[in-house]
């Protein structure tokens, strides 16, 4: 089962980085500045493409074409590729490697990488502006990606990430800081890929719970990665949450038990896909590779 949703994201991947690559270069007007070469060289480096996955997979499942969804999915993987160039900042996770490559700020410096994730940021409302989809949906798409994107959802979430590096730790807090960080845009992913599907007021909130209890447990697993695997397997630094006194689950409740918190929380995003049928077999054995994964 592992090695079948391993093959299907390897696909998918394929398929989204050359239409990414497109929607990256479309219009382009200085290509060889060092601030256009850096948001490609991040943005295009090898990831897991797993929020546009659920994008194009969600408007799919809720009766959409897969070409409607393309656009809003680059959009997504714009906000997540700016999200990593920022954590891995010095004034951040103060990182030197990403994707199994130097960072953006080692390789162009900091102020070019700073800028990279910004324009990145703002290259994803570019793209979902240009959306060829009714006006009153895109208008919903673009709040809905900006909710995710901001104070609420990845950027508070990441402020409460190094804001609690000084605090103690709890159950609340860890829940606060990963819902933000990471779900929210799981969430956003499948919630804007349903909408773009045309999928009913229920069935886009079905997938959106999907999404959220999808990028709960992503992160949980995120954490546990950081202490059980290799800088080789996983292409980043591991071991440097406990040094840098980060909440983690693995800090708040030790590897058993965080183990244990993924899975259920994996049932919890498996019960929302229980309305439906067999053509969402590759959305829950996405959702036992999030938990299970080895990179
Ligand atoms: C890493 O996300 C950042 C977190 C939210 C933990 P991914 O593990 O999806 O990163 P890529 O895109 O595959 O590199
Ligand atoms: C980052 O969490 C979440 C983001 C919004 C980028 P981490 O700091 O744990 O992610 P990694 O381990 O560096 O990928
Ligand atoms: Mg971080
Ligand atoms: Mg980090
Ligand atoms: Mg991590």
């Amino acid at each position: 089962m592992a090695n079948s949703i391993n093959n299907i994201l390897q696909a998918f991947a394929v398929e989204f980085d050359r239409r990414f690559d497109a929607l990256l270069t479309d219009g382009a007007e200085d290509s060889h500045s060092p601030l256009f070469e850096a948001m490609r060289y991040s943005a295009l480096a090898p990831g897991k493409r797993i929020r546009p996955f659920l994008v194009v997979r969600c408007c799919e499942l809720a009766g959409g074409g897969r070409e409607q969804a393309w656009t809003a999915a680059g959009a997504l993987e714009c906000v997540h590729a700016f999200s990593l160039i920022h954590d891995d900042l010095p004034a951040m996770d103060d990182d030197d490697l990403r994707r199994g490559r130097p960072t953006c700020h080692k390789k162009f410096g900091e102020a070019i990488a700073i800028l990279a994730g910004d324009a990145l940021s703002v290259i994803a409302f570019t793209l979902l502006s240009d959306l060829k989809v009714e006006a009153g949906l895109r208008v919903k798409l673009v709040r809905e990606l900006a909710q995710a994107t901001g104070w609420s959802g990845m950027i508070g979430g990441q402020a409460a990430d190094v804001v609690g590096q000084d605090q103690a730790s709890s159950r609340e807090l860890l829940s606060y800081i990963h819902a933000r960080k990471t779900a929210r845009l799981f969430e956003a992913a499948c919630r804007m890929g349903a909408m773009c599907g045309g999928g009913s007021e229920n069935k886009v909130d079905d997938f959106a719970r999907f999404g959220l209890m999808l990028g709960k447990s992503f992160q949980i697993a995120d954490d546990l990665l950081d202490v059980t695997s290799t800088t080789h397997e996983l292409g980043k630094a591991v071991g440097k949450d406990e040094l840098a006194g980060k909440q983690t689950y693995p800090a708040c409740f030790g590897l058993e038990e965080s183990q244990k918190v993924a899975h259920s929380v994996r049932d919890e995003a498996l019960a929302c896909l229980a309305g439906m049928g067999e053509e969402a077999d590759d959305l829950r054995q996405l959702a036992e590779f999030v938990v299970d994964r080895k990179h």
